[in-house]
């Protein structure tokens, strides 16, 4: 059994997230805790609101709430919507935690300590009507590189050009509106990443086993060379600077920069854990108390690659303490909406909440992991979602089971026939099911996401291809032994799937398993024609609802007309 610590890029506070922000870390990071739980492995998988910085300020500004009640909110509404897609988070914390803000102080502390941190005089925007300084999203104006109108302070949207908020042309408060702007100096903490690029770099060289989009997006930003980086920002809500627990002085009022607290909270939300469940974190994290055995994988999309294999491992190594770092950062290409992309600011695409009203949280957790935007951005559309849904959830899965079970129940009344001897057909079955399994198991263990869902069709495959060899419905015109012999052994295939498919679609892996009164839901073991006996000859059967129903064109007319799909 191996210690695995499960972690997935911690969702912005602002509001329920669009189903790109979904397939890209939380849904890949829930089935692979899923499938490690199955296989025996002790899993944390942790996850967070991102509560700081300018997002959640406007965003609560938006709302016409203080930011505190607003992030108390959609902390509540993503955390209750996570759990209706089945998100199985071991904690999903807050980086406005109390433990948060200490251990984003103590690092400041210990990384000046250690000659990594210094105070700076930075130039930034100061907006005269609003009588404060205007950093990141607080102002937008034209990007220098494309010309798109609406670039915000820190990134444009259009190009995707990381930006200063100087860089702008004919600069604005995002507040106000106000054009009354000035230059003026303010004090920084600035992370003197430059100092620690080699040791970085040395680090990203033994992680030879991550993903290659993790890999090379890291190689790149270390090729590019490092630069020193404003950790503080002249805010009010974050996490107070601080030196030896007192307010730093010359540095009253401001805060710590969301991109520095953000990873420290997937520390500080496993010390959440700790503290609400008597949990060791120490034991997760700091590898003179074991967590050198623990495995860390991280699930993020590739936006967030250069925060997580660049500046947080600058943060943990300049620390100069004990922590574990990511040995696999598993990283995603972005999904897109008709043409162009989801977005949370712009309210365009499908948002968790939203989806979820039209139709069950397995549905977009197979066609999502299916059509996972893994090794490349991949579109969203209709189309291939009803193809999903229909094809592969209710043409090869739903109609495999609902047509054993009902059959189970019109000719043998439900109850798992008795007699008879597996022939040839089972023994076939057995050894394409060991094969196919095996494959299954090597995909879930690698994290190819879309490779797994493939693997798990073929496994559903094979029940329909046995069904329609063995033909039940014909034997048992002949032979009532022998249709029982292949009832009870594609009841006990329902019974596999019900615990295999558990990862990715895990409420209708839970109807089957109900079922056939499948108790288990641990990962099968090898020894396939013991893994379809455990369903035992007499057990009385009940036959679930249709597991999934088609999408019919009327539905997808409306909701392309509702979310705008075009
Ligand atoms: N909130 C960020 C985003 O959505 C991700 C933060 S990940 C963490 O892009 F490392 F900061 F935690
Ligand atoms: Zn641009």
């Amino acid at each position: 059994m191996s210690k695995i610590l499960i972690t997935s890029a911690l969702p912005y506070i602002n509001g329920i997230k669009h189903l790109g922000n979904l397939a890209g870390s939380q849904l890949p990071a829930d089935v692979y805790a899923r499938f490690q739980r199955a296989r025996g492995n002790e899993v944390l998988a942790i996850c967070a609101t991102d509560e700081h910085g300018t997002p959640a300020e406007l965003a609560a500004q938006a709302a016409g709430q203080d930011v505190r009640t607003y992030c108390d909110e959609q902390h509540r509404l993503q955390a209750e919507v996570g759990a209706r897609f089945g998100l199985s988070w071991d904690w999903f914390g807050r980086s406005s935690s109390h433990q948060n803000a200490a251990l984003t102080q103590h690092f400041s502390d210990v990384l000046e300590d250690q000659g990594f941190i210094e105070e700076r005089v930075d130039r930034q925007l100061y907006s005269l009507a609003d009588k404060r300084f205007l950093p990141d999203r607080y102002v937008e104006g034209i990007c220098p590189v494309c010309g798109y109108p609406k670039a915000r302070g820190d990134q444009c949207d259009n190009c995707g050009s990381l930006l200063d908020p100087l860089d702008l042309k004919e600069p604005y408060s995002v507040i106000s509106g106000s054009r009354d702007l000035e230059v003026r100096d303010t004090r920084h903490l600035y992370l003197l990443q430059t100092k620690l690029a080699e040791r970085i770099r040395a680090w990203v060289n033994t992680r030879q086993h991550w993903p290659t989009l993790a890999r090379s997006i890291a190689l790149k930003h270390l090729d590019e060379g490092l630069i020193d980086r404003g950790i503080t920002r002249d805010l009010s809500w974050g996490v107070p600077v601080t030196r030896g627990g007192q307010p730093r002085t010359g540095m009253e009022g401001k805060v710590f920069y969301v991109w520095f607290d953000a990873p420290i909270e997937y520390i500080a939300a496993t010390q959440e854990w700790a503290d609400a469940t008597g949990g060791d974190w120490r034991a997760w994290w700091r590898t003179d108390a074991g967590a050198d055995q623990v495995r860390y994988v991280e699930f993020m999309g590739k936006d967030n690659v250069a925060f997580h294999s660049v500046s947080f491992p600058a943060t943990i190594l300049g620390s100069g303490e004990p922590w574990k770092t990511v040995d696999t950062l598993k990283a995603f290409n972005w999904l897109n909406w008709y043409g162009g992309k989801f977005s949370t600011s712009q309210g365009r695409g499908i948002f968790m909440d939203s989806a979820l009203e039209i139709l069950p949280a397995d549905c977009w957790r197979w066609y999502l992991t299916s059509n996972s935007p893994e090794h490349s951005d991949s579109t969203f559309t209709f189309e291939q979602l009803v193809a999903a849904v229909n094809r592969d959830l209710a043409d090869v899965l739903g109609n495999f089971v609902n047509r054993i079970l009902k059959f189970c129940e019109g000719r043998f009344e439900g109850v798992v026939p008795a007699g008879g001897e597996p022939g040839p057909l089972e023994a076939k079955l057995c050894a394409d099911v060991a094969g196919a399994l095996a494959d299954l198991t090597a995909q879930f263990e690698a994290i190819e996401v879309r490779k797994s869902a493939q693997a798990l069709r073929a496994l559903w495959v094979l029940g329909n291809e046995y069904l329609q060899e063995a033909a039940p419905w014909s034997a048992i015109k002949t032979d009532q032994v022998r249709a029982g012999v292949i009832v009870r052994t594609a009841v006990n295939l329902v019974g596999l799937y019900g615990r295999v498919s558990a990862p990715i679609i895990p409420f209708a892996a839970e109807a089957m398993r109900r079922a056939v009164g499948e108790s288990s839901d641990m990962w099968p073991g090898v020894d396939i024609s013991a893994e379809l006996s455990r369903i035992p000859e007499g057990r009385a059967l009940t036959t679930p609802p249709i597991l999934f129903s088609k999408i019919e064109d009327t539905q997808v007319a409306a909701w392309s007309a509702r979310f705008g799909a075009a």
